[in-house]
């Protein structure tokens, strides 16, 4: 018998998975983030999106980032069914750095129902979300802890990491939203981020 100690990641893989059968109703559950060091242990899929994977968001190539291929963001995400009725959560980790001069940021979206909202909570860092509509609206909103940014139905999204350190956001969503990560890969966003003159600077 394989005894699995309490908290171990491999633990709340195997809790979640009982929480989440097909099938079943599920019970109410409690998650614990444990922020210290950017170490999110207690969810189910991590998503890990490195410079290789994301370069072609970024305004230029950067030899160096080439040859080092950091972790741009990690997205750890609740194993929730991707149903309409349920909430989907998640847990950002957008890594301090620039591409040249131009802040680290995650891919953006829209969503694939687009008449879905999200809201955003900053736990650690500090930032920006870039919001977006395909008429061309475009807004930023700062994130920060103890700050939410509501990004409302047909509005796509990016976050930007302006610091020097972790950012870390909490999301949450419908869970049958969907992620169309192509519409802004086509589109791009209108505005991007970058630090000159020892400023940030939105154009
Ligand atoms: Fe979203």
């Amino acid at each position: 018998m394989c005894l699995l100690s309490k908290g171990s990641r491999q633990y709340e893989r195997r809790k979640w998975r009982t929480l989440t059968d097909a099938g079943k109703m599920m019970r109410p559950f409690d998650v614990l983030f444990d922020l210290a060091e950017g170490k999110v242990n207690l969810l189910g899929n991590r998503t890990v999106r490195r410079y290789s994977d994301v370069k072609h968001i970024f305004h230029e190539i950067d030899p160096k980032l080439e040859r080092e291929n950091p972790i741009i963001y990690e997205v750890f995400e609740a194993p929730i069914a991707e149903k309409e009725g349920d909430l989907m959560f998640l847990i950002t980790l957008l890594y301090p750095g620039r591409v040249k001069n131009e802040f680290f940021m995650t891919k953006g979206h829209y969503h694939v129902f687009e008449n879905t909202a999200e809201v955003y909570l900053g736990l650690k860092g500090k930032g920006l979300v870039l919001c977006q509509t395909r008429n061309g609206d475009f807004e930023s909103h700062e994130i920060c802890p103890n700050k939410v940014v509501y990004i409302p139905p047909y509005w796509a999204h990016r976050a930007v990491n302006t610091s020097s350190e972790l950012l870390v956001f909490f999301g949450v969503y419908p869970a049958h939203a969907g992620h169309d990560y192509k519409s802004v890969e086509a589109e791009g966003f209108k505005k991007r981020v970058f630090f000159e003159n020892d400023k940030i600077c939105i154009r």
